[in-house]
């Protein structure tokens, strides 16, 4: 009896405690337990240069080690995915191919703590009040054609300042870049933009007019000191309410901010969707980059306007709709032989679309930062003029080594780059090698042959796939720069790993 008294109270007491337990597991924020990672995470923020804190808010949810997600902060999303194993967690982009995780740290006490691209990772779990306020909606507007704007006849060439310096760019950059790009030679070889990203804007004024912030005191001055020197200035905004970086940019703004452009003295706008796609879905990409490429034309000064949507909706069956003078067709690319190559070869569907004032862009060019071979920048260089892409400079132009420059500064291949015909060559696939033909204004063309493969490759160019309408008369080695002959027909060369054979053929 009294042994099945204790068994009873027993058996209520368990009862009890399993209640009491799940109760407290429900009033838990979001995480189940102490080692699970599932839940919204927000991070201690990042102070930016305008002062404000930039918070990003990581939602997890974990499935065994398995991690997947999406980091969401004011200018982007991102989905994530990654392992965990003993409290070490280690986070990828999706859709990013990195080789390395860009969030990695360990779970401490119920918060995370490690490293994010570099910089410190702090995030505790969110409460309602973390949430990022939902920013007005404004119906885009009915679709028009913009007027052409007249300008970037030939691919747009300059610097900007992101693939190095990303969020370190400040006045004394710009001009003192400014002042190697007519030392170095860049600006005669026709590098003339010079171009600040991300990361200038400062707050709204009372009027709601956007200053720079403190690292571009007078941006006035700096267009002025960028145009005495035969260049000109180009700056960055988004369609969204947050620039990527978290910035404050263009949405509701858009004339006001296209006329502080211009009464600054800004000759080129690139236009980052960024935080635009919290607020419309693609339909709505047209109207809301014809919106600026209205407020562009309304502000009477002459802007190349560089659409950044990463190809998003088509965009090169609409750009030149919305006086687009060039737009991404591809996502960011990185200083790496596969981000290049997969950037390039993604946009060949958009060749048709190319032309005199409008350009497909597979984005800034790696050349001189770092992390691919000579031969592999020269690739770059050669692949960017065949497919008449916008040549932006992404690295420091105040320290280039010979190599660079001579890449760089290559006339020929830039001579391929600018041609007034403005065609878009496109790869076909032998083996390891791919051949991109582009015809030029004279008649001639211009063919690189790449070699995709690990090893030395003999690549022969048969002058009866480049349709010169008669026999090779003038062949010459845009790299070697030295004349070359075709005998019977073709003409044959080793080409090393990831190397290029550029050559220029004319049959007068
Ligand atoms: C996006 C763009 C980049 C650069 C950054 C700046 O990622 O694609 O080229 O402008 O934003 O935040």
């Amino acid at each position: 009896m009294i042994e099945m008294q204790n068994q009873s109270r027993t058996s209520a007491s368990i009862a009890v405690g399993a209640w009491v337990l799940l109760v407290c597991l429900a009033l838990l924020p979001t995480r189940a337990d102490g080692q699970s990672l599932t839940g919204r995470w927000v991070t201690t923020g990042k102070i930016l240069e305008n002062g404000e804190i930039r918070k990003e808010i990581l939602e997890l949810t974990q499935t065994g080690n398995d991690l997947t997600g999406e980091l969401i902060t004011p200018g982007y999303e991102m989905d994530v995915k990654g392992t965990l194993a003993s409290g070490h967690f280690e986070l990828f982009a999706v859709g990013w191919e990195d080789k390395k995780p860009f969030i990695v740290g360990d779970q401490v006490n119920g918060e995370l703590h490690g490293t994010q691209s570099g910089d410190t990772f702090e995030a505790r779990l969110a409460t309602a009040a973390d949430e990022f306020p939902t920013p007005p909606y404004y119906e885009p507007p009915s679709l028009h054609k913009v007027p052409f704007n007249g300008l970037a006849e030939t691919p747009p060439m300059g610097w900007n300042s992101w693939n190095l310096f990303a969020e370190k760019v400040d006045d004394k950059t710009v001009r003192t870049i400014a002042d190697a790009m007519v030392s170095s030679g860049m600006r005669d070889a026709g590098y003339i933009y010079v171009n600040i990203d991300d990361t200038w804007e400062g707050v709204r004024d009372a009027n709601g007019n956007l200053q720079s912030n403190h690292k571009f005191p007078d941006m006035k001055a700096l267009a002025d000191y960028v145009h005495s020197k035969g260049l000109k200035l180009g700056i960055y905004s988004s369609p969204g309410p947050r620039t990527c970086a978290g910035y404050p940019a263009s949405y509701g703004h858009e004339l006001q901010d296209a006329e502080t452009f211009a009464s600054w003295g800004i000759d080129y706008l690139k236009y980052d969707w960024c935080s635009a796609g919290k607020i419309y879905k693609n339909e709505a990409l047209q109207a809301v980059y014809q919106k600026m490429g209205d407020a562009l034309r309304t502000s009477g000064r002459p802007i190349v306007y560089s659409l950044c949507e990463y190809g998003m909706g088509s965009v090169e069956k609409w750009g030149a709709d919305v006086s687009g003078n060039l737009w991404r067709t591809t996502f960011d690319i990185r200083d790496e032989w596969a981000s290049m190559i997969a950037n390039v070869e993604k946009q060949a569907p958009t060749a048709p679309y190319a032309g005199p004032g409008h350009w497909n862009d597979p984005d800034m060019l790696e050349i001189g930062n770092g992390q691919m071979t000579d031969d592999e920048y020269r690739t770059h260089m050669s692949l960017w003029a065949l497919v008449a892409a916008p040549l932006l400079a992404g690295n420091d132009i105040r320290k280039m080594s010979d190599v660079t420059k001579s890449i760089l500064l290559n006339r020929e291949v830039i001579a391929v780059d600018q041609d007034p015909l403005g065609k878009q060559a496109s790869p076909v696939k032998t083996g390891t090698l791919e051949t991109w033909v582009k015809p030029l204004a004279d008649g001639s063309v211009a063919v690189g042959v790449v070699n995709m493969g690990s090893s030395a490759t003999k690549a022969k160019v048969n002058a009866s796939d480049l349709q010169l309408g008669g026999a090779v008369k003038h062949a010459r080695d845009l790299w070697a720069h030295k004349n070359v002959k075709f005998k019977r027909g073709s003409y044959s060369a080793t080409v090393q790993a990831h190397a290029t054979l550029l050559l220029k053929v004319s049959a007068k």
